[in-house]
């Protein structure tokens, strides 16, 4: 067994029945809950919230990704640590001027902090945070929906991000975002990635349990 860490996408779950794939994921293999903040400003699509976030805390027993994908994220980090998150990332493209203040809040308010890039975002923009951050997402499509079919360069650039990890000696982990299958996992573990976010391949499954289970023993 790899030391991958799983992180399931809530965002691909039953709403209608989310108790059900919260308590599935607690059963399951899986090491965190992956959930997508979407503003349908920063991406075209609007996920679901905070009152939501609150539920899916009431009944999660392991540790909250929380990956948010809306603009002026540093209005809303303490409401976020307030529900719950464990982790908390925000998009580079949406934080050009105020990163490292944002880093720092994230931090200061008792979470883990995250920076993701998307796709056509270069690599060394992270250079100036890598030695302060916890993780960094790379995204394996562009950010928005799950269900969405794997980039290919996404390889290469996990590699690049774990030379610049390398480099400045962070200990930053590498999460590998968008179309991640049990296909293309092992080829992701093997360019650096350490944490596998799975949506639709794992939620559409007929057994997702188990789908965890291969990802995880990968
Ligand atoms: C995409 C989201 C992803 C998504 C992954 O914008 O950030 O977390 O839910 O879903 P799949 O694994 O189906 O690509
Ligand atoms: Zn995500």
């Amino acid at each position: 067994m790899g030391n991958q860490l799983i992180a399931p996408s809530i965002l691909s779950a039953d709403f209608s029945d989310l108790k059900t794939d919260i308590m599935m994921v607690n059963q399951s293999e899986a090491d965190w809950f992956h959930i997508d903040i979407m503003d349908g400003v920063f991406v075209p699509n609007i996920s679901f919230g905070m009152p939501v976030l609150k539920s899916i805390d009431e009944y999660a027993k392991k540790p909250l990704d929380v990956h948010l994908m809306i603009v002026n994220p540093e209005k809303y980090v303490e409401k976020f640590a307030e529900l719950g998150s464990d982790i908390l990332t925000v998009h580079y493209e949406v934080c050009t001027n105020n990163m490292h203040k944002v880093v720092e809040s994230i931090k200061k308010n008792g979470m883990k902090a995250g920076i993701a890039i998307n796709p056509d975002t270069d690599i060394n923009v992270l250079e100036k945070f890598i030695s302060d951050i916890d993780l960094v997402i790379v995204m394996g499509v562009f950010p928005g929906f799950s269900g969405q079919s794997f980039i290919e360069e996404t390889y290469q650039r996990c590699f690049e991000v774990k030379e610049l990890i390398i480099k400045y000696n962070s200990s930053a982990l590498i999460e590998i975002d968008g179309g991640v299958t049990v296909h293309n996992a092992k080829k992701l573990i093997e360019n650096g990635a350490d944490v596998l976010v799975s949506g639709s391949h794992v939620f559409k499954a007929e057994n997702p349990t188990e789908i965890i289970q291969k990802l995880k023993d990968i």
